[in-house]
């Protein structure tokens, strides 16, 4: 409809600079400029590195969004950004463009948390968020479960990780089989040739004892070693590393207890939707999993396809759009980058 806003979304909180344009819950543009080949050699984000990449990459980018949506700057009607979490020198440029453009074009300006905006980028693919509903988010930084009753003012966090982010396990693991970073992509791609069942991994915080005080928190640094001793064994033993089982049975570890708990957080608060998302939500096994496991109990999940789980400018400027039209207040224009912005906080 042309009579819903028109949002402009800026993405750099780590090493994809992305802007996306959308019109209420429609998808006009998501131009996207990767500095993730300069990482490689490191085996992880270099936040100088990403810095500057967004530095080069952000006015071009720019353009190219605002060419794929076929409109001019003069058009939109605000500017999202987001403002944290993420890496301080990277959320710096997207902040400091943002702001440079609102002033330029006389434009409204949202900062925007990051996290909030995983959750918010499904509502371009299926249509608006019912609300309680509970999101299950598991990123390169964050893994998390919440309970989200208004998207737009606060989001209520039910447990998180102890210690190691979802796909930080998947990268690190990758390491240790030698696949490229970042890992997740390619574990996903070994596993498919895999038996899940060929080594039986720890669940971590899912025993009895742990579930009381970590119903809903994560826990992957168990998992880790279990693999790394298990690799390092066979290894020793002079025997080859069968990869693709290990990125299964690794992987299966890592989605039963992402669902598992995601799903009893849904039944036991009588929630009917669970929205997924963060890099990890285009694991191909965690879709299939949580679906067939949600269908057995009603409950309907959401996900969005791969291409908007990872970090893109779509997300943000749907978030925006969400806001504009909750009739949340626009932020100040010295709005600050905040590294640490807590889950709670959707925009500042
Ligand atoms: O959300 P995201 O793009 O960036 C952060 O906000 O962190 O997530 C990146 C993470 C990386 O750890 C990457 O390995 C993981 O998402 N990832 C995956 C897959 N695609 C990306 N993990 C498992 N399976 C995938 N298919
Ligand atoms: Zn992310």
């Amino acid at each position: 409809m042309a009579d819903e806003p028109l949002i402009l979304g800026i993405e750099t909180s780590c090493d994809e600079t992305g802007v996306g344009i959308v019109r209420g819950h429609t998808l006009l543009a998501d131009a996207l400029a990767s500095s993730v080949d300069q990482h490689a050699r490191f085996g992880g984000v270099v936040p100088e590195v990403a810095s500057r990449a967004h530095l080069e990459a952000i006015v071009p980018t720019m353009q190219r969004a605002l060419t794929e949506a076929g409109v001019a700057l003069a058009d939109i009607d605000a500017i999202a950004v987001t403002a944290g979490p993420g890496l301080a020198g990277a959320l710096l440029v997207g902040v400091a463009a943002a702001k440079g453009y609102a002033v330029a074009a006389e434009k409204p300006v949202y900062g925007v948390n990051h996290l909030a905006a995983h959750v918010a980028v499904d509502t371009l693919e299926h249509g608006p968020l019912p609300e309680p509903a509970v999101a299950l988010l598991v990123s390169g930084g964050h893994s998390s479960l919440l309970l989200v009753d208004d998207l737009a003012r606060g989001v209520t966090p039910l447990g998180a990780t102890i210690d190691d982010a979802a796909g930080e396990a998947f990268d690190k693991i990758a390491r240790l089989l030698g696949l490229p970073f970042p890992g997740g992509p390619y574990i996903d791609r070994e596993a498919r040739a895999g038996d899940p069942a060929a080594i039986a991994f720890p669940r971590g915080l899912t025993a009895a004892k742990d579930l009381a005080a970590h119903r809903y928190d994560f826990s992957f640094s168990g998992l880790k070693t279990a693999v790394a001793r298990w690799v390092e064994a066979r290894q020793r033993a002079g025997e080859p590393v069968p990869v693709a089982d290990v990125a299964a049975s690794f992987q299966e570890a890592v989605c039963d207890v992402l669902v598992a708990k995601a799903l009893d957080a849904c039944r036991t608060s009588g929630i009917e939707t669970l929205v997924i998302g963060g890099g990890v939500a285009a694991n191909s096994r965690l879709r299939a999993m949580a679906e067939q496991r949600a269908a057995r109990h009603g409950i309907r999940v959401r996900v969005p396809r791969p291409g908007l789980c990872t970090d893109n400018g779509a997300m943000v400027a749907a978030l925006g759009a969400h806001l504009v039209a909750s009739g949340v207040a626009p932020s100040r224009l010295d709005l600050p980058a905040d590294s640490a912005m807590p889950l709670t906080t959707v925009s500042v």
